[in-house]
C-alpha cells in the first residue's frame, strides 16, 4: 500500500532554529513598515496630544491635561450647545461607545460642538479604543418616511433635517429591502437623486419575494434603524439603532451590533481565523507590503462570518469596493466606515456556518475548476538568472526523486523586466526551454506584472506603443497617461476596466504565447504597487486624494505605494476602484487565456476582491520565512476558502530571509495541504529547493509531496465541489462541527473538505503536537493508527517524519498512485480509503475528467462516481461516465475499522486470495484489478 510504504521512508531530521535570526527579521520588518519617520511626524502631528498629555498619570491629572487642551479650542457653533442632549445619556459603558470624532482627535470644546458626549477613558490615546468623544443615544439621524412593500420586500425614504460633522450629506437617501431567498436578505441605502459609484458586480436579481424565511426584518422609524433576526431563536443578528447613520459624499458609516464576538473575515490581514473584537480596526485598501500585523494588506474582502449560541452561523457582505474601515469593538459590535459608493448590504441566514459560505459565494461567484496540474507542486524563485539555471533546478529536482509539475521564472526572465519580453542573454532559448517542460510533462508559468515600462525609445517595446494608441492606460489630471515607477522604471498602467484594454491585453498575452508556449500567469504587483508615491509628479490637492475621513491604511494617505487616487479609469476614479485593480487584471488574463489556449487558464494573483476566485487563485504574498508565519498561513488559506478563492497557498518555506532545514520540512508538510502548493524564494536568500537539503530533511519532504500527489484525486474532486456547488476545499474544524465549540477557535489544524484533517506542526524543536479531534473516530492512513475522540484534546507523535493527516470515519477518499507529474500520476491505479463508522458505513466520490478542458462539467464532459460502505460490501455508483476514464484501474482498497478478521473477501463476486487484515491496525487491505469506470461490488464477511 503506497500510503504505508511512504511512511517507511522517512526519516527524523532535528536541526535546531534560528529562532534569533526570525526575530531580528521581525524587528527590521517593523522598522521598515512603520518607519521611524513615520511615528515621529505622527507625533509631530498638530493633532496628536503632547507627551504630558500621553504620559499615564492618575485619572485626575489626565482630566486637568485634557482641559488644558481643550482650550486651545474656539467656541461651540450655534447649531449644538452642551445643552442639546441630556448628561445621562452620556452614560454609557466604554465598551458600547461609537466614536463620534473617527477622523481626527477632538477636543471637549470640539466634541461637544458635534453634539458628543466627552469623557475620556484612559490616559493613552490609542488610534483605536474605547472612545472619549461619543454618539448620545439621540444624536440626529435619519428619519425613515413612506415605508411601503414591495413585490420583494420594501422600500422607504431617509431624510436628516441637519447636517452631520462630516462635508457633503446626502440629506435623502432610499433605502431598498430585498427578500431573495429564504436565507439571503440584501439592503442598499443609495442617493435617489444622483447615481453614486458602485461596484461593478453582477450579482444574483430577484424578481419575486422570498415565500419563507430564515429572517425576520423590522425597522426604527426616527432615528433610522433596521434590525434583522433569526426566525428560529429570535436571535438579532444585525441592529443598527446602536449608533447614527452618515451617509456623505465621503464618508458612509453604519454600525451594527453582533450576537458573539466569533467573528471571521474581514480579509486580507495577517490575522488568526477568529478577529480580535477588542476594538480592532481592520483597513481595506489594497497594499503592497509584506504581510505584518495590522496592516492592509494585498487584497480586499468586506465579509464576514458570525458564529452564533449552539453553532449557528450567519454572514454579511458589503459590496463596497472603495478604502474603508470596520471596527470591531467588545459589546460586540461592528462599524462600517467607507470613503464612497453605496451601502449594499447582504446577510446571509445559513443556519450553518457551511451555508453561510456558499449562500455568500452564491452572490459573489463560484470558483474556476484549475487544471488538473495546478494542484501538483510548483517550484520558483526570484534568481533563477537563465534558462541554464532553470534547467538545471528541474534536473536537480528529478535527480532527487521529488515531483514537480510545474516549473516557474520571477522577473529574471524579462528584457529590463519589461513585460512580454524575454532577455536574449540568459533566455533567448526561452521557448525550447519550456517546449522541454512540455515534453518532460511538466507546466510552465512565469510572472507578469501590470506596469508597463514607458520609457523605452519609440517604437521599440509594443506593449506600450500600442498601448498608448489603443488609450489603454490610467489617466493623471490633465489626461495623460499617468507615470509611476515599477521594476523596470517609470510605467504606465492598464486601466482593465475598458473592454479596450482586455482586447489588447490579450493581444499581448498572445503575441508572447506565440513565441513561449507558457501555460498560466502570475500577476504580481497588481494592487497597483508603485515605488513611488501616486506617480512621478505626486497628485494634485484635490477631495479624493484628501478625503474627510482617511481609513487606517500604511502611510497614512491613500497614495502611498500606489497610484493617486484621483487618477481617471473607464469605469470611474481610481478612488472608487482601485480595490478592483487585481481583480480586473485577472479577469483579463483569465479570460486572454481562454482565448489564447483555449483550455482551462491558471492565473495566480497578488491582489484580489470579492468575486476574484471566478478568475485566478491567490498566493499569500511575501511571508516571512519564519514559525509565526508558518502558522499564520493556515488562517489565510482558510478565510481565502470562505472568500471563494480555494486555489490559495503560501510560499513554501517563506519568501523573505533564509529559511531553516527544520522550518523547511515543516512548511512543505503543511504546505503539502496548501490547496496550491509553491515553494518560493527571494533572490538575496539561501536556496529552498527541496533537493538543498541533508538526505534526511530531502526525505521528509520527498514524503510529503508524494502524500500530497497520493491524495490529487480527492483534492480535485474537492475543487469540483467548489466550483459547481459553492464549497471550500481546506475549511476550519468549525465548518464541519459548528456545534462543538471547542473547534471554533482551531486554526493551527484545519480539514481538507469533510474527509481529512490535519495536524501540522508549528513550532521549532518539537516532536509531538497536540491536536483537537472533534467526537468521532479517526484513522491515519500513514501510521495505520485510530483515535477514538470524545471531542478532545490529542497529544499526537510528531518527529521531523511525521505527518499527522486523519481520515474522518464515515469517509471514503479516492487517492492514487503518485509519479513525478501529475501527467503521469493520472495514468497509476487508483486506491480507495474506506473509514468505516462504528456502524461500518462509509461514503465518497471521485470527480474525474480531462484534467484541462474548458467547461467540462458545464458540458457534461466528466466521470462522477460514488462510492458507498455499508454491512460488509463497498458498492460504486456511476453517476455519469465519459471517455476519460476508460482504463482507469482500481488497483487497491484500504478498509479502516474492520474489527475480526474477514473470511473471505470477493471482488465482483470472484474470490479475492491475496486480501490481508492485520489485527493491530484492524485495516484490511484488498488488492484489486477493477476498470473504475465499471460497476463493482467488493464485499468482506
Ligand atoms: C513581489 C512578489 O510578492 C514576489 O513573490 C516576487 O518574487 C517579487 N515581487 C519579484 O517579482
Amino acid at each position: 500500500m503506497a500510503a504505508m510504504l511512504l511512511t517507511k521512508k522517512l526519516e527524523q531530521k532535528g536541526l535546531s532554529v534560528t529562532a534569533l535570526i526570525s526575530v531580528i527579521i521581525t524587528l527590521i520588518v517593523v522598522l521598515y513598515v512603520f518607519g521611524v519617520s513615520e511615528a515621529l511626524m505622527a507625533a509631530m502631528s498638530p493633532g496628536a496630544p503632547s507627551e504630558a498629555e500621553n504620559a499615564c498619570w492618575g485619572r485626575s491629572k489626565c482630566r486637568e491635561a485634557e482641559k488644558k487642551h481643550d482650550g486651545k479650542h474656539g467656541e461651540l457653533p450655534e447649531s449644538f450647545s452642551s445643552s442639546s442632549f441630556h448628561p445621562t445619556e452620556c452614560d454609557i459603558h466604554p465598551d458600547n461607545r461609537f466614536d463620534c470624532a473617527p477622523e481626527k482627535l477632538v477636543s471637549q470644546e470640539e466634541c461637544q460642538a458635534r453634539g458628543c458626549c466627552y469623557s475620556p477613558v484612559s490616559c493613552k490615546r490609542p488610534t483605536v479604543a474605547q472612545p472619549w468623544c461619543f454618539f448620545p443615544p439621540s444624536y440626529p439621524s435619519y428619519k425613515m418616511v413612506n415605508l411601503t412593500t414591495t413585490e420583494t420586500g420594501y422600500t422607504a425614504r431617509l431624510t436628516r433635517d441637519r447636517p452631520t460633522f462630516m462635508p457633503d450629506d446626502i440629506m435623502n437617501l432610499q433605502l431598498d429591502v430585498v427578500f431573495e431567498t429564504e436565507s439571503r436578505v440584501h439592503f442598499m441605502l443609495k442617493d435617489p437623486a444622483n447615481k453614486r459609484y458602485e461596484v461593478p458586480l453582477e450579482t444574483p436579481q430577484t424578481t419575486n419575494k422570498a415565500s419563507s424565511m430564515l429572517y425576520s426584518v423590522q425597522f426604527s422609524d426616527d432615528p433610522f434603524g433596521l434590525v434583522i433576526l433569526r426566525n428560529s431563536s429570535k436571535r438579532v443578528l444585525l441592529n443598527t439603532t446602536v449608533a447614527p447613520l452618515f451617509f456623505a459624499d465621503q464618508f458612509l458609516q453604519i454600525s451594527t451590533s453582533v450576537p458573539s464576538p466569533f467573528i471571521s473575515g474581514l480579509g486580507e490581514h495577517l490575522t488568526s481565523l477568529i478577529l480580535d473584537v477588542n476594538w480592532t480596526k481592520v483597513t481595506l485598501w489594497n497594499r503592497d507590503i509584506l504581510p505584518v500585523p495590522s496592516a492592509n494588506l494585498y487584497g480586499s474582502h468586506p465579509f464576514y462570518l458570525a458564529l452564533e449560541e449552539g453553532g449557528l452561523a450567519h454572514g454579511v457582505f458589503l459590496l463596497n469596493s472603495n478604502a474603508m474601515d470596520v471596527i470591531l469593538q467588545p459589546s460586540p459590535a461592528l462599524t462600517w466606515r467607507t470613503t464612497g459608493g453605496i451601502l449594499d448590504f447582504f446577510v446571509f441566514l445559513g443556519p450553518d456556518p457551511k451555508s453561510v459560505v456558499r449562500q455568500y459565494m452564491d452572490v459573489i461567484g463560484y470558483p474556476f475548476m484549475p487544471p488538473y496540474w495546478a494542484l501538483g507542486f510548483h517550484l520558483c524563485r526570484w534568481g533563477y538568472t537563465s534558462t541554464a539555471v532553470t534547467r538545471e533546478v528541474v534536473k536537480n529536482m528529478t535527480a532527487a526523486h521529488f515531483p514537480l509539475d510545474v516549473q516557474w521564472n520571477d522577473l529574471d526572465y524579462a528584457d529590463a523586466k519589461r513585460d512580454f519580453t524575454f532577455n536574449q542573454d540568459g533566455f533567448s532559448d526561452m521557448p525550447q526551454m519550456v517546449n522541454d517542460f512540455h515534453r518532460q510533462g511538466r507546466r510552465y508559468v512565469m510572472i507578469v506584472d501590470p506596469g508597463i515600462s514607458s520609457s523605452s525609445p519609440s517604437g521599440s517595446y509594443k506593449p506600450y506603443d500600442e498601448g498608448l494608441k489603443r488609450g489603454v492606460f490610467i489617466l493623471n489630471a490633465t489626461g495623460q497617461p499617468l507615470i509611476g515607477k515599477v521594476w523596470p522604471g517609470p510605467t504606465a498602467f492598464p486601466d482593465f476596466t475598458n473592454p479596450e484594454t482586455q482586447r489588447w491585453w490579450q493581444d499581448m498575452v498572445k503575441d508572447f504565447h506565440d513565441q513561449v508556449p507558457f501555460d498560466g500567469m502570475w500577476i504580481d504587483m497588481n494592487e497597483p504597487s508603485n515605488f513611488v508615491e501616486g506617480s512621478l509628479e505626486d497628485c494634485p490637492p484635490n477631495k479624493l486624494e484628501n478625503p474627510p475621513y482617511v481609513p487606517g491604511v500604511l502611510g497614512g494617505s491613500l497614495k502611498s505605494r500606489t497610484l493617486c487616487a484621483s487618477s481617471k479609469q473607464y469605469l470611474s476614479s481610481h478612488y472608487n476602484l482601485h480595490n478592483l485593480y487585481g481583480l480586473t487584471e485577472a479577469i483579463a488574463s483569465h479570460d486572454a487565456l481562454v482565448k489564447v489556449r483555449g483550455k482551462r487558464p491558471f492565473v495566480i494573483s497578488r491582489s484580489t476582491f470579492a468575486s476574484h476566485g471566478r478568475y485566478a487563485g491567490h498566493w499569500t504574498g511575501d511571508v516571512l520565512s519564519n514559525w509565526e508565519h508558518l502558522y499564520y498561513t493556515i488562517p489565510a488559506v482558510l478565510l481565502f476558502n470562505f472568500y471563494g478563492v480555494p486555489l490559495v497557498g503560501a510560499d513554501v518555506c517563506g519568501f523573505v530571509g533564509n529559511t531553516s532545514e527544520e522550518l523547511c520540512v515543516r512548511w512543505t508538510q503543511l504546505g503539502a495541504f496548501y490547496p496550491f502548493m509553491r515553494n518560493h524564494n527571494d533572490h538575496k536568500n539561501m536556496p529552498q529547493e527541496p533537493y538543498v537539503f541533508s538526505p534526511k530533511a530531502q526525505q521528509a519532504m520527498r514524503s510529503a509531496l508524494f502524500l500530497r500527489y497520493l491524495l490529487l484525486p480527492y483534492l480535485y474532486t474537492l475543487f469540483h465541489k467548489a466550483h459547481s456547488a459553492g464549497e471550500t476545499v481546506a475549511r476550519p474544524l468549525y465548518l464541519e462541527f459548528p456545534e462543538d465549540p471547542n473547534t471554533w477557535k482551531v486554526d493551527r489544524q484545519f480539514m481538507w473538505g469533510s474527509g481529512l484533517l490535519i495536524t501540522p506542526v508549528l513550532e521549532a524543536g518539537k516532536t509531538e503536537v497536540s491536536g483537537y479531534f472533534p467526537p468521532g473516530t479517526w484513522y491515519n492512513p500513514l501510521t495505520g493508527s485510530t483515535i477514538h475522540s470524545k471531542g478532545q484534546w490529542i497529544l499526537l507523535p510528531a518527529s521531523l517524519d511525521t505527518i499527522n493527516a486523519h481520515v474522518r470515519a464515515g469517509c471514503i477518499l479516492p487517492l492514487q498512485e503518485p509519479a513525478f507529474t501529475t501527467t503521469e500520476s493520472r495514468k497509476n491505479g487508483m486506491i480507495l480509503v474506506v473509514a468505516l463508522t462504528e456502524d461500518g458505513v462509509a461514503r465518497g466520490d471521485l470527480f474525474w475528467d480531462d484534467g484541462e478542458g474548458l467547461l467540462t462539467f458545464e458540458k457534461g464532459d466528466y466521470t462522477q462516481i460514488a462510492f458507498l460502505a455499508g454491512n460488509g460490501v463497498l458498492v460504486n455508483e456511476i453517476v455519469r461516465l465519459n471517455s476519460q476514464v476508460d482504463g482507469l484501474q482500481l488497483t487497491d482498497v484500504m478498509v479502516f475499522g474492520i474489527l475480526s478478521p474477514p473470511h473471505e473477501v470477493l471482488a465482483n463476486g470472484v474470490p479475492v486470495s491475496d486480501f490481508s487484515y492485520r489485527t493491530d491496525t484492524k485495516i484490511l487491505n484488498i488488492p484489486v484489478a477493477l476498470l473504475m469506470g465499471e460497476p463493482f461490488v467488493i464485499s468482506w464477511s
